[in-house]
């Protein structure tokens, strides 16, 4: 699949017209990186921030006197939550520069090869890894025994999440074999596999809780807990990649230092490789792309690095990244197109879900023509109290939306664009009883904040057939009794038939019974 390259930017302007859009652009991704890094909610897609970042440096390029005026020109992430103590990073945790294309990734491996004098043809080793997308934390080993764990934070300073990191069964406490240097500090992603990002999620719903938008900032929001009693309740993983300080060498190559990291109990990642030519890189890059939706969590690229570590040293870094490496990006997985019309569904707890009906657009290589609209607070941009919030986008049949799909997550609408808004559109009037049952739907007030949640919910509790329907499917559901085989389309059949009403009912079932509701249904 040929990647997205973000906007080429035409620089035909003058040094005002770039000091303007010099400054925004910075505010723009100031505000991206304090959204995504500390509320763990971005606004907006992790294309379009490379976008952003692309013109930035563009513009910097152009006109010099501007690079590191803005905001944004050197930060990584953002400043470490006040929540959380503070952890000065031995040596910065930086950023990685981004390829979108072969041909950038062959002009890197130009550049690191001009860098070092050597010849086109000098044999020259590169690792390739999935560019896993969680968190990056440091895990700083003092004589083999965890002692802190930190997030990146602002690259410099990070948040001390130790208590948290202890919970997470893939970091050991201890570090196994021998040989590890007395001071031994190693970075890596936390992560979260779909299933269990989808089983967080359940349980939110069912607690009435916000949703979390992806597995990434699941993995956030559950690292960054200031009670470790719920980071343990969320099966978090982690994989090993980098390091920090060392107080002894410990291996010449990258893909030398990771086999350490395995001999210590440490995760890595199992689809590293090394290579000494582009062409087998690529291949490599494309396997892993091809195979990315079954690997069972979210991947956002394929990193390269000079595998020997003297190389690296020479190479050295350039602002915010290191010369020796490069994150080769996959193209987006998003697209534009036009809501024909909102529908709801009913689901088990009684939220009322609003889902797009799009008309039909290929996102990442599969054809899309629904997309969650999350809630009604989502869907309406305001609160229940008239009240702008803060993830609300206002989102109307007619409109011209951004789609996006990361990884095999229901895809969502990410953004409108107002520009293409119709100009008879009208806010999209959100249903106040339930389209199930007729019962009213309420939005009842969050105590905690005092202001009515997001989410509309069904009054109905069992008189409800769409809550009823749910709440089966979710019993028999691997969250649930994982009752094997027994999809959910055999519970919509056996729920219209009235054969099963409540769970207890399926213990009830017998063969003849089911084959037969089966049937009538296909024959109906
Ligand atoms: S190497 C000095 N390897 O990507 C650079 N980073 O955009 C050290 N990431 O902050 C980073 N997978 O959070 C590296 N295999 C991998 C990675 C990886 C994910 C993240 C990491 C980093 C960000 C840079």
């Amino acid at each position: 699949m040929p990647a997205a390259k973000p906007d080429t930017p035409d620089l035909d302007l003058t040094t005002e017209e770039a000091r303007t859009e010099h400054a925004r652009l910075s505010d723009a991704i100031q505000e991206a990186d304090r959204l995504y890094h500390q509320e763990d909610a971005p606004e907006i897609s992790d294309a379009e921030y490379d976008r952003l970042r692309r013109r930035l440096e563009a513009i910097e390029t152009r006109f010099p006197d501007l690079a590191g005026t803005g905001a944004a020109s050197t930060t990584v992430g953002a400043k470490p939550s006040e929540k959380f103590a503070k952890v000065r990073h031995a040596v910065p945790m930086l950023s990685l520069g981004n390829a979108f294309d072969a041909e950038e990734v062959a002009e890197f491996v130009a550049r690191v090869r001009r860098f070092l004098g050597w010849s086109e043809d000098a044999p020259l080793a590169f690792t390739a890894e999935p560019k896993i997308d969680g968190l990056s934390l440091s895990l700083r080993y003092v004589n083999g025994q965890l002692e802190t764990a930190a997030t990146r934070g602002d690259g410099e300073v990070g948040e001390n999440v130790t208590a948290n990191a202890r919970t997470v069964h893939d970091i050991p406490a201890t570090l196994a074999g021998t040989g590890w240097p007395e001071i031994c500090e190693i970075r890596g992603e936390v992560y979260l596999s779909h299933a269990d990002f989808a089983a967080i999620n359940a349980r939110q719903e069912a607690a009435g809780k916000p949703l979390f938008a992806n597995p990434r900032n699941a993995a956030a929001g559950s690292l960054r807990q200031l009670d470790p009693g719920i980071t343990a309740s969320r099966p978090l993983k982690f994989f090993a990649y980098a390091w920090g300080e060392l107080s002894a060498p410990i291996a010449e190559t990258q893909s030398g230092t990771l086999q350490r990291f395995a001999d210590w109990g440490l995760p890595v990642n199992p689809l590293t490789r090394t290579f000494t030519d582009i062409e087998s890189m690529l291949g490599h890059y494309r396997r892993i792309e091809a195979d990315r939706a079954g690997l069972g969590y979210d991947i956002d690229g394929v990193v390269y690095k000079v595998d020997d570590l003297a190389l690296q040293k020479r190479l050295g870094f350039v602002s915010r990244s290191p010369r020796w490496a490069l994150a080769h990006k996959f193209a987006a997985q998003e697209a534009t197109t036009v809501v024909e019309d909102i529908v709801i569904n009913v689901g088990r707890t009684g939220s009322l879900n609003p889902l797009a009906k799009l008309r039909p657009v290929t996102v990442g290589g599969v054809v899309v023509s629904n997309a969650t609209l999350h809630n009604e607070g989502y869907v309406k941009g305001v609160g229940g109290d008239g009240e702008p919030i803060r993830d609300g986008r206002d989102i109307r049949v007619g409109d011209t939306v951004t789609v996006v799909r990361a990884g095999d997550v229901i895809p969502k609408v990410m953004d409108v664009d107002l520009a293409k808004r119709p100009a008879d559109s009208q806010p999209y009037v959100f249903p106040e009883t339930c389209p199930a049952c007729g019962s009213r739907a309420v939005r009842a007030v969050n105590p905690r904040t005092g202001r009515p949640d997001a989410i509309r919910r069904c009054t109905g509790g069992l008189i409800c057939p769409a809550q009823g329907v749910e709440r089966l499917k979710h019993f028999v559901s691997r969250n649930g009794f994982d009752i094997e085989g027994f999809g959910e389309t055999y519970i919509e059949v056996l729920f219209e038939a009235g054969l099963v009403r409540q769970p207890a009912d399926l213990f009830r079932l017998d063969f003849e019974t089911l084959k037969a509701a089966v049937v009538a249904r296909r024959e109906a």
